[in-house]
């Protein structure tokens, strides 16, 4: 990182302050403004961090106006192409592709946690049984840090791979414990001579009166979705994770921080919101409405939006919308769902957004949302735990970003500054003292 380039900024009366411009491997230079209070006593005001790099990092980068995806500079379309869930856990988390023998190794070590500390069930409990699927992992992943105190010193590397081995292992156990307990079911325990994906989905679907049988088209598809959502650079609910992790919390805290921010419908919310909204149009008239829906979500006095489309940093067709609607192609293809009503109004309201002016003017393409509730559908995942879904993908993200946090040489505690346009100091008005009742003033007097 650095670059010879300097900023200068001209302020005020003939001031002047000058920062370093830092170069990356790839991607826009960043203005190095650390100094800046310190020299000028002003802040930068940026909601949002719009125009904000808040670290550096090694993991993922995102060209948002070419649709690039990289996780550790290898592009997302050949990772889905030849690599399985656990390959891309482990290229995150130690920043190469696993040969042969370290996967085995890390298969091995992954397995060794898969089962949960059999009182969690008893915790989970606790919860009512309509309860959000998110709202129970929330609770879970943050109450793994009392179930397994033993390995929680931040500074420890040994401690942080065990957390980080505990998390990417036990994700799919609570998931689907969340779903087993929402439907009244037996739990059913890992199984570790599957894969991680055919694991889970035997996990999540599998009943004690008969046998469960796997089919390796649809684990695929499911392990690519877990590819695709593993991580994203520095979205909302990874800089959670970042800040809250800055504190020096435990990683299960942070990581629980990451599942309540993804859950919002801006962000891992949206293919539950996307669902719902091509579900509610169906209901409605389907393809004959997509005029009036349309015009409703340009419409900003409506508050509505087409839910799947848009994101902060591509301005092009997300990537992984692509391999998403491939994905969605394959599965309705194995499942015989290929004239699927909803998919088809998926397929027509994309082509009519995207012809349209509002939509192609402000760079609104399909995100990864927007065809992952379809194919979640298909494969029996119901609406509600798509979120889950996203939650146990991206921990292998929050995890790898939070371990690159811990061991940044520049990582401090994450505090923002604001511009405060309250009230300026003021005095408190003097109290008048407080009449007395009358018959406490009798009393008084008596004495
Ligand atoms: N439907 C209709 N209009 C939209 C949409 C949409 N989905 N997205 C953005 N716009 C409009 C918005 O109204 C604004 O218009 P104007 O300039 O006239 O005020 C303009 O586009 C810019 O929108 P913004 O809200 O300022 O953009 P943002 O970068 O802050 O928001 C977003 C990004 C993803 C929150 C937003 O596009 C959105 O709400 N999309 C729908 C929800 C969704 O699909 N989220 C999943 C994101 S991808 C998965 C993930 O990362 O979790």
């Amino acid at each position: 990182m650095g670059s010879n380039t300097k900023a200068v900024l001209n302020y005020g009366d003939g001031k002047s302050v000058e920062f370093p411009v830092l170069g990356g491997t790839i991607g826009p230079e960043v203005l190095d403004i650390r100094s800046l209070y310190g020299k000028s006593g002003m802040f930068t005001y940026d909601p949002g961090f719009m125009s904000t790099a808040s670290c550096q990092s090694k993991i993922t980068y995102i060209d948002g106006d070419q649709g690039v995806l990289l996780y550790r500079g290898y592009p997302i379309e050949q990772l889905a192409a030849n690599c399985d869930f656990l390959d891309t856990c482990y290229l995150l988390l130690k920043g190469e592709l696993p040969t042969p023998a370290q996967k085995k190794e890390f298969v091995q070590a992954i397995n060794q946690h898969t089962m949960v500390h059999e009182q969690m069930q008893f915790f989970m409990r606790g919860f009512r049984r309509d309860a959000h699927p998110m709202a129970v992992l929330t609770g879970l992943v943050g109450a793994l840090s009392a179930f397994y105190h033993d390995a929680l010193d931040i500074n420890s590397l040994r401690d942080r791979e065990i957390s980080a081995l505990r998390l990417i292992a036990k994700m799919p156990t609570l998931v689907a414990m969340s779903y087993k307990y929402s439907l009244g079911q037996p739990y059913f325990y890992p199984k570790n001579d599957l894969s991680y994906t055919a694991n889970f989905m035997r996990m999540m679907f599998a009943n004690p009166c008969e046998e469960y049988q796997l089919n390796d088209v649809l684990v695929r598809a499911l392990d690519r979705i877990f590819i695709l959502h593993a991580d994203h650079e520095q979205n909302a609910s990874t800089s959670t994770v970042r800040l809250c992790g800055s504190s020096g919390t435990n990683p299960f805290a942070a990581i629980a921080a990451g599942v309540a921010c993804l859950w919002g419908p801006a962000h891992g919310g949206a293919n539950e919101a996307c669902l719902n909204m091509l579900q509610r149009l169906q209901i409605q008239g389907g393809v004959e409405k997509l005029g009036e829906f349309i015009a409703k979500v340009k419409d900003p006095a409506s508050g509505a939006r087409l839910m799947g489309f848009g994101h902060r940093v591509y301005k092009n067709y997300d990537p992984r919308a692509k391999l998403m609607r491939e994905t969605c192609y394959e599965v309705l293809g194995e499942l015989g769902l290929q004239d699927d009503p909803l998919f088809k109004l998926a397929m027509a309201l994309e082509k009519v957004a995207l012809e349209d002016d509002y939509f192609v003017s402000r760079k609104l393409y399909p995100n990864v949302d927007y065809y992952s509730g379809i194919v979640q559908k298909a494969l029996g995942i119901p609406v509600a735990m798509f979120t889950g879904i996203f939650s146990l993908a991206r921990t292998a993200g929050w995890i790898a970003q939070w371990q690159e946090m811990i061991t940044d040489p520049e990582y401090k505690i994450g505090r923002p500054r604001q511009l405060y346009n309250g009230p300026a100091r003021r005095d408190v008005p003097a109290m008048k003292p407080k009449a007395m009742p009358a018959a406490k003033e009798a009393l008084a007097t008596a004495h």
